[in-house]
């Protein structure tokens, strides 16, 4: 039996004896008594009785230890033009202050904050604050309009909001003030106050008596000591896409998420202290909480928050430049960004001006990764390309080429073997396990190892009907895909409606949601749709009210425009198409994934519960007359 056998039969077999093994990664202020409470299933509960601090682990015991001079973040932002260095020691100082900060707000154990930032160290600052004082962050990434903003402030119910007076999106300013403005206007819950960060490309207007400044606040204020926690306390809340407008606020706790982001670090991603691990993602996103900020520092490694793109911030030799300039070991992105590389710089030749000795691995995550762009970027960089999946939901890799541990031959279009920890198994829709070979429905069975998603903010009901009752005893993942005889997971995409455009996780049904407010639309439908650059994006169609003679290209833009207001840019609605009618079930329920097959050339049989056949010969020779299916 190799090593990697012997860890996850262990971790399934004996999950308190591991876990115990892997928490001695982390310095506790009291150890858990009981390593994992399973007297509430569902409600799995790690490390009960632990006391702990997270910034105190990702930062502070990095200094006692004696690296205080060692870099923990470098600040990489093309688009500024700017490169800083921050030790652990210089960091300890602007936590503590700006937790201080904080303080003097008001803001204690298990109060909200909102963070609403872009890529500057400042977030990180202000992530580590909340999680010294054992106030629990929510950072909304800064591509979401503010009505989606309001919608989390509203659910979250921040004391403080924290943001910045904008951002450089490649080549464009963009103002946040504005936008958390009106997102504050819209919501029904106000915060008490809001911190802004003034950037010299933009000047946010404060407004006198909710506004402070964050430079002013920080150098005004008292450092402020780490506060301890319980292991199973809320270190953060993060919404994700569902099916609905609603999106779920997915609670990780502070003990499980730092042993296993830590453990992590080493098993999968094979990084000791001193390595320079990079991250290009955003600290919207799970990647950027786990593995910008969460991970590298609780390791004591360097991270680099790099405020620019791929390509266009100057060429698409933008990644191997940081590479090679900041010594990384590995990289993490998301596919979508290789295709985007692939596309600007085919031959790869923009690599020939760089050293990349330092790079070890590239992994990749957020979407599927395809077999084309995997070969392109093996042959072109000769380092290992680990695929890797995972969720939001679960904060770390479900399965994995864990290479700290022992490097397993790559399968293309496989992310590898289940994790340890993770008990990965594929269901039929009725809940019986399928042989090798058989796709269905990938479950989790239970418990889920620590890190993972402990209930969603707020809402018991939800977290039980989302996720732990269409298989009881097992955590639903809504991807489809099937083991080999190998023990190889293949992922196949999302069951529900839930698209990843250019690894962004968004939901189809909060689109539809907003194109039914229109005035003249009767009913509508979104789709995911295969892109070869953005690996999905959506597609509206739409019934118009009876009577309705206005300019249906007219329309459209307005709609599309509609999605961009409501839900932010990152939503790429950019095709929509009018239809008379919708295909339905003769219950009634619209038939999206008879279209999505449709759309994307697979194939398809005609439901025996259709309403009307010739309903889906419409839809058919619509998508065709508009280029579809398209990959
Ligand atoms: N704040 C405000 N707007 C943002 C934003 C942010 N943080 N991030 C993206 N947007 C806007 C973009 O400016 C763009 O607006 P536009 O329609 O006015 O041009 C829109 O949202 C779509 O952005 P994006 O998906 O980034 O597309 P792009 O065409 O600008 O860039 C790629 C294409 C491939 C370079 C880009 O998608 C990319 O870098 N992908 C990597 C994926 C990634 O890191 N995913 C994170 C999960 S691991
Ligand atoms: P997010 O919560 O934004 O990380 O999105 C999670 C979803 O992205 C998963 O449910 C999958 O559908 C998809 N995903 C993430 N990683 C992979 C991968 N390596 N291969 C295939 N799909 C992936």
């Amino acid at each position: 039996m190799g090593q990697l056998d012997t860890f996850f039969q262990q971790s399934i077999e004996e999950p308190e004896e591991f876990w115990a093994k892997a928490a001695e990664g982390i310095d506790w202020i009291t150890k858990s008594d009981k390593i994992l409470d399973g007297s509430n299933p569902p409600f799995y509960r790690w490390f009960a009785g632990g006391e702990l601090n997270t910034c105190y682990n990702a930062v502070d015991r990095h200094v006692n230890a004696g690296r205080g001079e060692q870099t923990a973040i470098i600040y990489d932002s093309p688009v500024t033009d700017t490169i800083a260095k921050i030790t652990y020691k210089e960091l300890q100082e602007r936590v503590a202050r700006f937790a201080g900060g904080l303080k003097k707000q008001g803001v204690s154990k298990g109060d909200t904050v909102i963070i609403y930032m872009p890529m500057i160290p400042e977030a990180a600052v202000a992530m580590l604050a909340c999680a010294r004082l054992g106030a629990v962050h929510s950072v909304v990434f800064g591509g979401f309009a503010a009505s989606e903003l309001a919608i989390r402030i509203d659910h979250a119910r921040p004391k403080v909001l924290v943001t910045a007076s904008g951002a450089v999106e490649g080549k464009k300013i963009i103002a946040y003030k504005p936008l958390v403005d009106k997102a504050i206007e819209q919501s029904d819950h106000k915060p008490e106050k809001c911190i802004v960060f003034q950037r010299d490309m933009v000047h946010a207007e404060m407004q006198e008596e909710r506004d402070l400044d964050w430079q002013e606040l920080e150098a005004a204020s008292e450092p402020a000591d780490c506060v301890p926690v319980a292991a199973t306390d809320p270190l953060y809340i993060l919404y994700t896409s569902g099916t609905t407008g609603m999106p779920k606020g997915v609670m990780r706790d502070n003990g499980g998420h730092a042993v296993a982001i830590h453990w992590s670090m080493k098993a999968i991603y094979n990084i000791d202290a001193g390595d320079v691990f990079w991250s290009a993602s955003d600290v919207g996103w799970v990647v950027g909480h786990s593995y910008i900020i969460y991970g590298p520092l609780l390791k004591g490694a360097t991270t680099i928050i790099y405020e620019g793109k791929p390509i266009g911030t100057p060429d698409a030799g933008a990644f191997w430049r940081v590479i090679s300039q900041h010594g990384v070991k590995a990289l993490f992105t998301a596919p979508t960004a290789f295709r985007a590389i692939k596309k600007e710089d085919p031959n790869g030749t923009l690599l020939g001006q760089y050293d990349m000795s330092s790079f070890d691995a590239l992994y990749l995550a957020g979407e599927r990764l395809d077999p084309d762009t995997y070969h392109w970027a093996s042959d072109l960089l000769s380092v290992p390309i680990i695929d890797h999946w995972w969720q939001t939901e679960t904060g770390w890799a479900i399965v994995a080429n864990c290479r700290g541990i022992e490097e397993l031959k790559v399968k293309a279009g496989s992310p590898s073997r289940p994790v340890p920890g993770y008990d990965v198994r594929v269901l039929d829709n009725d809940g019986k396990e399928l042989s090798a070979g058989e796709e269905g429905n990938i479950a989790i069975k239970l418990p889920l190892p620590p890190g993972t998603l402990a209930t969603l903010w707020r809402n018991e009901e939800r977290f039980i009907s989302s996720y732990m009752s269409a298989f009881p005893g097992y955590y639903e993942t809504s991807d489809g895909g099937y083991i080999d005889e190998d023990g190889y997971v293949f992922v196949m995409g999302r069951i529900d409606d839930v698209i990843n455009i250019a690894g962004h996780r968004l939901s189809t049904g909060s689109m539809e949601e907003v194109i039914a407010t229109h005035p003249d639309v009767a009913e509508c439908a979104v789709i995911g749709t295969d892109d070869q650059l953005k690996g999905q994006l959506p597609l509206g169609l739409f019934v118009l009210k009876a009577g309705v003679e206005r300019d249906v290209e007219e329309i459209r833009n307005e709609l599309v425009k509609m999605v961009r207001e409501e839900i932010g840019p990152i939503a790429c609605l950019r095709v929509t198409s009018s239809v008379n009618r919708l295909p339905k079930t003769r219950s009634g329920k619209i038939l999206r994934g008879t279209m999505r097959s449709i759309a994307n050339g697979k194939e398809f049989r005609m439901p025996s519960t259709i309403d009307d056949p010739t309903s889906l010969d419409e839809i058919i020779d619509i998508l065709q007359g508009i280029g579809y299916p398209k990959v």
